[in-house]
Order: structure tokens, then sequence, then C-alpha cells
């Protein structure tokens, strides 16, 4: 459930008209509701119930400080993937003790800043990476927490989407290695085994995939036991998907109390890492119709947001819903195929939609909170659009458009 909703044939966000905000803000825009994002977040804490644990939001689904800044207020831990991404943690008032930092490739001077801000844990990637991780905790004289990033390798014929969790992919290490991997961690003298970590995919809508790995992750902490390895955590990664089109995943609630249930009386803390579900229905790209051009082939809508605003659709495939702002029945339905202004063919954020429509319209792509502004760009020399925060009546603007000026400030021309 998200708090974008029609009132008289209008569309709101929350209590405010998306076509006022389109007025003040101009278009394209990226428009956010707090109280979804709260709702969302609030529906992973109260699974946890007593189970001890973190929720660490990802952050890399939606950056924007104010996203950060309203998670952290309900106390929210964060997984991060850059010491970039743990910058604006701690810009937006997140608690460094509740990240997590993943990713296959840190470099030491962002293993030095994690270290030195006092993250919760490291989610390594390789064994060379435990090296590195040990000498630049060395280097400041203190002991790197670690889960390692185990690949569950769950069944990819039951559950064909899942991508991550596999063999053979850049990802984790290969749960059946992992006992060997995890005694040279825990010989190292600058790390502390904590946990135990794996991310089997994203866009997930059913649990059993979460519930086969969660299965082969305790198996593994029984074998750490035998080794006399005690695992404090784990880290199940995020994953669970949200409902774009027709899609039926599980609510939040549903999945982490099942995570919950299965851990039974282990007294394991369970961290996890949701992105999409937390924001992608909490956000839309609100647009403006420029042309309508009919050919005899088909119908273009060629409207002001583009591929570099919202990416998914010409990298992906993705289908996002594109809904009137407006509802109008003057005019008739037709099938219409959203194209932005980017010379690229590719450049269209939705195909054959049935919509009634005028040149000058506002159209509104949903689910476009998570994976939208963080993934744009400047191609064709574009400005980025605005953020923009909606919190009951009031809105915030949480990014400006940018300008040209703030494209070009970093380049320069040759010497004379
Ligand atoms: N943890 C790790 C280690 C991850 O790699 C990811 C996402 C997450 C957590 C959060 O997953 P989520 O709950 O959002 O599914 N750009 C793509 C999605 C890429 C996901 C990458 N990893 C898209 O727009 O669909």
């Amino acid at each position: 459930m998200d708090h974008f909703n029609y009132r008289n044939g209008e569309l709101f966000a929350e209590d405010v008209a998306v076509a006022d905000l389109a007025e003040r803000f101009g278009t394209p825009a990226y428009i956010y509701s707090r109280a979804t994002l709260e709702r969302h977040y609030q529906a992973y804490h109260k699974a946890l119930g007593d189970r001890p644990g973190l929720i660490c939001y990802a952050v890399k689904a939606n950056s924007n400080l104010a996203v950060l800044n309203v998670l952290a207020r309900l106390g929210a831990g964060f997984d991060i993937v850059s010491a970039g991404e743990l910058e604006r943690v701690i810009r937006a008032g997140g608690d460094p003790a509740k990240v997590v930092f993943s990713g296959v490739g840190k470099q030491p001077w962002e293993m030095r800043r994690a270290l030195e801000a006092g993250v919760h844990c490291f989610n390594v990637e390789s064994e060379t990476e435990l090296d590195r991780l040990n000498a630049v905790a060395a280097e400041l004289g203190v002991q790197a927490p670690v889960s390692l990033r185990v690949n569950p390798d769950v069944d990819a014929g039951t559950h064909p989407y899942i991508s991550t969790g596999l063999k053979e992919n850049k990802f984790g290490v290969d749960i059946t290695q992992a006992p060997a991997i995890y005694a040279r961690a825990a010989a190292m003298s600058n790390l502390e085994v904590i946990g135990v970590d794996c991310h089997i995919g994203s866009q997930l809508t059913t649990v059993a995939p979460f519930l086969d790995a969660l299965d082969r992750v305790l198996a593994l902490v029984d074998t750490l036991a035998e080794q006399g390895i005690h695992i404090r955590h784990l880290d199940m990664g995020g994953g669970l998907g949200v409902r774009y089109q027709q899609e039926q995943p599980p609510e939040p609630y549903e999945y982490v109390s099942q995570l919950v249930e299965r851990l039974g009386d282990r007294s394991l803390a369970l961290v996890l890492e949701p992105g999409r579900s937390i924001a992608a229905n909490a956000g839309i790209l609100v647009t403006r119709v420029e042309f309508l051009k009919r050919t005899e082939h088909r119908n273009f809508a060629i409207i002001d947001a583009a591929m570099n605003d919202l990416i998914r659709p010409a990298l992906y495939s993705a289908w996002q819903d594109i809904v009137p702002v407006h509802q109008r029945e003057d005019e008739p339905e037709q099938q219409w195929d959203l194209v932005g202004p980017v010379c690229e063919t590719g450049d269209f954020l939705g195909k054959e939609r049935p919509l009634k429509l005028r040149a000058g319209d506002l159209l509104a792509v949903r689910s476009a909170g998570a994976y939208g502004f963080v993934m744009s760009s400047n191609y064709n020399t574009r400005n980025r659009p605005p953020e923009l925060m909606v919190d009951g009546a009031d809105v915030h603007v949480v990014r400006r458009r940018e300008t040209l000026d703030d494209q070009l400030a970093p380049e320069s021309c040759l010497p004379e």
C-alpha cells in the first residue's frame, strides 16, 4: 500500500495534488511520500518482534539524504556499498554502528573510513578481501567485524528469476568452501568473525527461495559451531519484490515472520537489507506530454522525462505503471508508446499503454522510488530532475533541479 491515490479523478501524493507540485516545481520531477517510506520500514521492524536484529535499508535503492533521514529517525540501520554511501548515512543522521558494508570491490581507503566510523559489520565477498581488510584493520590497530557473504546456490530450476545466489556469478563465496575460508578468517588477528551473510537476488515474489537459503545458511552455522566458530547474526540480504504489474509478492511482515519462525529458538540475530520493498512504491516520477505523434504503425506520446531520468525500462525492459495525473473522459482510449526526447530508440518509459491523452497532460510513472533517481544520468546534457518529499500536506524540495552550471562546473576547455 502507498499514499498515491486519486481524489475525484486527481492524483494526490498524501494530501498534496500532484498537479500542483508539477505547476510549482516543473516536470519531470520525482515525488516521494514520507508516510509510505515509514510504513514500509515499520512493517519490517514490527515483524522482527522480540528477535534481536537490524533492518538495514539498502542505500543504493534511493540514497537521497531526506529518505535516509526519515529512516534514520525511525532507528533504521543501513546497508552500504561504498564510502560515499557511508558519508550519506552519517550526514543524514544514521548510526554507523547500525551499518553493514557490502560489495565486491571495497578499497582500502573505504575500509579505513568504515573502521573509523565504527560500522557494525563488513560483508566480505572473497578470500582476498579478507586479507585486505585484515591488513587495513592491523594498520589502525583495531579488529574488523566480519561476515562472509556465501552463495547458497538456491535451486535455480525452481526459482529461475534468482540471479545473484547462484554459483556462477561474481558475488560471495561458494557455500561449500565457506567452512575453510571461515577457519582462515577466524585465525586472522585483526578480524572478528560475527556473522554469515547472503543476498540471493532482487524482486523475488515468493518466500520459498529465502527459506531455502536460510536452511542452507543454518546448516553452515552448525558446521562452523563444530569448528569452534560461533556466529551471532545472520544477514539474509534484501530482495523482496514489489508489485509493479501483476506480481503478488508477500508483504514484508509475512516474509520476515516466516524467517523469524524458521530461526526458532536459535540465539541468532537477524539482519535484513531491503531496498526496493521500502522505497519503490514510495515514489513516482511525474512527467508532461509534450507532443502526440501518430504514425502509420504506432502512437507516440513524447514526454519530458527520458531514459536518463529513469533507466529501468530501457535497461531491463522493466514495466512500470504509467497513470494520468488527471483522469479525463473526453478523449478516446488509445495505445501509446511513451517516449522521451533522448536520441535513442531505447528511450521509452512504457509501450502500448492504453491511455486517454492530450498534449500537455501530466502522467505519473509509479513505483519509481527505488532504482529511479539513483540510476539517472546527464545523458544528452539533460539536467536531472528535482526530488520532492511530501509529508501530509507539506512538501519539501529534498534535491533541487540541476542547472546547466551544476553540470558544467567540473569541466574545462584545453588551455589557449
Ligand atoms: N543487499 C545487497 C547485497 C544487494 O546487492 C542489494 C541489491 C540489496 C541488498 C537490495 O535489494 P532489494 O531489496 O532492493 O531487492 N537496479 C536493479 C536492482 C539491483 C539490485 C542490486 N542489489 C533494478 O532497478 O531492478
